[in-house]
This record gives structure tokens, C-alpha cells and sequence, in this order.
């Protein structure tokens, strides 16, 4: 385990009688003082790994450690865990004060030291002068700053939040995904968020782990996730693309909708079946001549800062464009984009393979 690690999972499986695993084989990191996010589709296993993390179920197999000492047995209340529910599971007949103050009571703090780090807490979270109102007299932000005010308090190494943000309107919680962002960095705790919305995983994580069925599709920063797509289901998850069959030609020179294309992938074998993804706002609107691509638009839609066109080529395939200018349905068009636009992923391939091939590009690259 690196020392910079505060929770490993080492091969843990989760399974249910004998259902499918719910979660199956999963290794992971999560090193200290950063802001991770755990995304992919309902029943992906998401909240299953805050569960396991908190100690309110047991892994089937597998090893899981917080500061280097594995914790499998180790009770719910003995860790240095606290989770901030989808609920929010506050108390209803307490107030805001007390609330907060729960963990604090139950540990048998003195009074004095209670009210102080209580006001502390609601003072992070933005609730000063909050203290004697009743909970059912808060709004929906006001609660959850409650719910993450009481995790704070208990001063924990890490923070769970399981979709913390998911029964606000978009207004408040953007304003919530600052704050979030905000209270994590003032406070160097870990966070480890759960959400199944894209663009809050792009917007406030360090690292992000997308999920599909019980496994880990894909690890790493927004920008990586975003770019390097590693598979379809991951191109598919994060953001909007195009996705079509192709064939690495040879080095540099891949093949899709009948005709070559320059990229800059290397290393795959020749005439290897590949996946292509460009991304919508990749693609840039110009004449049929000046286009690499020829298609016709199928319909436009005007999304504020830019248009999002529905496009067809003679093959059928779909490409979708986020353009700045506009064109008309039913008009022939071409579509422009650059070598660098072209994502090449490969059919089946590993997080471990992947890397190395990431890597190697790089390098090649300085
Ligand atoms: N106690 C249980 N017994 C049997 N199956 C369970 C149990 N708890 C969870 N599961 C199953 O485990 C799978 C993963 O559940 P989990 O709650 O981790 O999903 P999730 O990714 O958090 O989904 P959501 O986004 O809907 O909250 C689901 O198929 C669920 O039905
Ligand atoms: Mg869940």
C-alpha cells in the first residue's frame, strides 16, 4: 500500500446468496486528501462500496484497509468513517444544534467543547445563528448542509457522501457543487462522493472511478476519463459521442465509414478491429469539400451557448455536432475535425494494458 493511501481494496467481492457478485474483484486506492467520486448507472454497486467502506456490511472475500491495518472486522463505530446520506437521515425532532451535536453526545464530550466545535461546524457550512431551528423548518439545502455539518463535527479522516446532492433543483445544486468542492479543500479531508450524473463527476472530483456492474470500468482525473475514454460503456457515460467501428490501418492511420484518416495512436497491430470516439464538440461544421465527412442534418436544436445538430452520413451513422454556427435540416454538410479528435480504443482491452499504452504516448509525445 502506498504511504499516501488511506483506504485499499484488495480483490473484494460482494455477493448476495447466490446472486451475481455485486461487486466483483474490485482493487482500488484512495489516497489521502482528495476529493474521489464513485459514478456509473443505478446498481452498479456504488453505494455497496461506501457500505463496505463504513463498516455496515461485510465484504464475501477480498481485503479492505484504512491506514495500512485491514479492517474487514473492524465495528461501524470504531472507524474513522462518517457518511452523509442520500436522505440526509436527520433526526426530525431534534434541532439543528442537536443534531450536530449527536455524535459529540454519544461520545460524552463536555459541554463546553460540544457547543464550540457545534458552532464550528455550522459555521463551515455556512448555518451560522442556524442553531435552535427545528429541521422540519429548513429547506432542502439547509438540510444537507445539516447532514454535512454533523459528519464534520466527528472530525473524521473521511467523508462518505452517497448522492448528497440528488433531491436538489439544478440551481442550488451547483451552488452546493462549489461548496462541496469549497469545504473539501478548507478541511483536507477525504471525500468519496457518489453520484450517477457525469457532468457533477467532471465538475468536482480529483479522481473519478466509473462503475459498471460491479466493476471498475475506468479510474482517473476528469480530464483523462474525459479524453482517454477507455471503452465504449466509459465514451458512452461520461459526456456525449460519437462511437463507430473502425480499423487500425497501420500506425497513425485508422479506418472507419470507408475511408482513412490520420490520428495519432501507435502501437496497435495492423488492421486491428477498433472503436472510434469524436467528440460533438470536436466536430466542426464547414463545406461538403473542406469536409472529412459528409453527412446531412436531421435535426438542430439550440442549446444557449452552442447548437447541437443530429446528423446522418450515407452509412446510416449517426454524428452528433456541438456547433457554434448553425445550418439548416435537411442540408448537406461537411464535418472537419483534427488528428488529435480521433479517440482509437481498443476491443477488450484492460485498465493495466491501457495504461501502459497511455503512457507510452505520452512519452513518445515529449
Ligand atoms: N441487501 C441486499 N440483498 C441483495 N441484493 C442487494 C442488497 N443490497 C444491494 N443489493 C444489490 O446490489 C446491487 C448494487 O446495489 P447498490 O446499492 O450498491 O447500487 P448503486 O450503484 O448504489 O445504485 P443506485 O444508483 O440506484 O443507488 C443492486 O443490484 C442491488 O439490488
Ligand atoms: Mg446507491
Amino acid at each position: 500500500m502506498n504511504s499516501s493511501s488511506i483506504i485499499e481494496f484488495k480483490n473484494v467481492t460482494k455477493q448476495y446468496d447466490n446472486d451475481p457478485a455485486v461487486l466483483d474483484n474490485v482493487s482500488f486506492e484512495i489516497e489521502r486528501g482528495k476529493f474521489y467520486t464513485l459514478l456509473g448507472p443505478s446498481g452498479c454497486g456504488k453505494t455497496t462500496i461506501l457500505r463496505l467502506i463504513a463498516g455496515f456490511t461485510e465484504a464475501s472475500s477480498g481485503d479492505i484497509f484504512f491506514n495500512c491495518e485491514r479492517i474487514n472486522d473492524l465495528p461501524a463505530n470504531k472507524r474513522q468513517v462518517n457518511t452523509v446520506f442520500q436522505d440526509y437521515a436527520l433526526f426530525p425532532h431534534l434541532n439543528v444544534f442537536e443534531n450536530v451535536a449527536f455524535g459529540l453526545r454519544i461520545k460524552k464530550w463536555k459541554k463546553s467543547d460540544i457547543d464550540e466545535k457545534v458552532k464550528e461546524a455550522l459555521h463551515f457550512v455556512n448555518l451560522d445563528g442556524y442553531e435552535t431551528r427545528e429541521i422540519k423548518e429548513m429547506s432542502g439545502g439547509q438540510r444537507q448542509r445539516v447532514a454535512i455539518a454533523r459528519a464534520i463535527v466527528n472530525e473524521p479522516e473521511v467523508i462518505l457522501l452517497d448522492e448528497p446532492l440528488s433531491a436538489l433543483d439544478l440551481k442550488l445544486r451547483t451552488e452546493m457543487q462549489y461548496e462541496l468542492r469549497e469545504l473539501q479543500r478548507n478541511l483536507g479531508i477525504t471525500f468519496i462522493f457518489v453520484t450517477h450524473d457525469q457532468e457533477e463527476a467532471l465538475a468536482m472530483s480529483d479522481e473519478i472511478f466509473v462503475l459498471n456492474k460491479g466493476k471498475i470500468e475506468q479510474s482517473g482525473s476528469p480530464t483523462d476519463i474525459y479524453d482517454e475514454p477507455i471503452n465504449r460503456f466509459v465514451a458512452d457515460f461520461i459526456g456525449e459521442s460519437n462511437i463507430v467501428k473502425g480499423t487500425m490501418v497501420k500506425d497513425y492511420v485508422v479506418q472507419f465509414t470507408g475511408k482513412q484518416f490520420e490520428c495519432v495512436d501507435q502501437g496497435l497491430n495492423e488492421n486491428e478491429p477498433v472503436e472510434i470516439v469524436i467528440r460533438p464538440e470536436d466536430l466542426e461544421i464547414t463545406t461538403l469539400e473542406n469536409g472529412k465527412l459528409q453527412v446531412e442534418v436531421d435535426s438542430q436544436l439550440f442549446r444557449g451557448v452552442h447548437y447541437e445538430l443530429s446528423c446522418y452520413d450515407d452509412d446510416g451513422n449517426e454524428w452528433l455536432v456541438h456547433s457554434t454556427k448553425k445550418a439548416s435540416v435537411g442540408e448537406k454538410i461537411g464535418l472537419y475535425f483534427d488528428p488529435e479528435a480521433i479517440h482509437v480504443m481498443r476491443l477488450g482491452e484492460t485498465e493495466e494494458e491501457f495504461d501502459r499504452r497511455l503512457e507510452a504516448y505520452k512519452e513518445g509525445d515529449e
